[in-house]
């Protein structure tokens, strides 16, 4: 029997410009170049500035490329918001290929809800499920991301936080379109410098409550929807994440910045979840 999809993808925050994301990526889809993407599904974020060259510099659609966030709005009195459609033009001027391709050529995946949105810059529940439901409708694969914050962890409200996430978060989306959204579960206080990794029995748990909300919420096919686990996945946490039955994927952020530290880290974890498939 086939073992499950794996999924690994990296957000590259504020973090590199427009010549250091295309000699990341080129890098990283040489040393990924062997990986299928029917079993091991690969994708990056890059900062809005540098959409436009990566989508331009790849050479196969092994590697999704994706945009750390969306407004919910194809146009209007927006400053500084990106919309739908600017998304969808990245691309476009590539070949004359077909409309069906273009979403692969370009940009796939829009990230909404990243904990640095919510926390850092105030988007609330309701925007973020706004956003949910215009990138599933503009056919992108939306990547929604949730998490409870240290202090809702020490208030024992870490469920709770979860499940009002996701059901507000997921409030009304379009029936039939939840093959195109991945969950990213991503607790605030395990996040960047300052995070504390997630034990691996933490973050199991909380990926099964987040699997039982999404079967509430979409019946079986909540039960299809990826689940990445992401904050301080490092090259001591990965393997044992990805062997969780309820871990299809790591959503990496600085153990993943450099390229060759990425790819060893997804090897290694691949090569866990194979052995693993192995021995049951
Ligand atoms: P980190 O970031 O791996 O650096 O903690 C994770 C994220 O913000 O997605």
């Amino acid at each position: 029997m086939p073992g499950k999809k794996l999924y690994f993808g990296t957000n590259l925050k504020m973090y590199k410009g427009i010549r250091e994301t295309v000699s990341y990526l080129s890098q990283l889809e040489q040393l990924t170049a062997d990986m299928d993407p029917e079993t091991v599904q690969l994708f990056v974020i890059p900062s809005y500035t540098s959409l436009p060259d990566a989508v331009r510099s790849l050479r196969h659609k092994r590697l999704l490329l994706g945009a750390q966030n969306m407004c919910w709005e194809e146009k209007g009195q927006f400053t500084g918001e990106i919309s739908p459609l600017m998304l969808k033009e990245l691309g476009l001027d590539l070949v004359e290929i077909s409309p069906l391709m273009l979403q692969e050529l370009g940009i796939s995946i829009v990230e909404l809800g990243h904990s640095e949105r919510r926390h850092v810059f105030g988007e609330t529940n309701a925007m973020i499920n706004q956003k949910v439901i215009a990138g599933l409708k503009s056919g992108f694969t939306v990547l929604l991301c949730v998490g409870e914050t240290e202090e809702e962890k020490n208030w024992g409200i870490s469920d709770e936080t979860l499940r009002i996430q996701l059901k507000t978060g997921l409030k009304d989306i379009p029936p039939g379109l939840t093959g195109r959204l991945w969950i990213a579960y991503e607790p605030v206080w395990a996040i960047g410098i300052n995070g504390q990794p997630a034990s691996v029995e933490y973050a199991r748990d909380k990926h099964e409550l987040i699997r039982n909300t999404l079967y509430e919420i979409a019946g079986t096919d909540g039960r299809e929807i990826p689940l990445l686990y992401g904050g301080s996945v490092n090259p001591s946490n990965a393997d044992a994440l990805i062997l969780q039955p309820s871990v299809d994927g790591l959503f990496v952020g600085r153990s993943a910045w450099n390229a060759a530290d990425f790819n060893a880290l997804i090897r290694s974890a691949i090569h866990s979840a194979a052995y693993k498939q192995q021995c049951t």
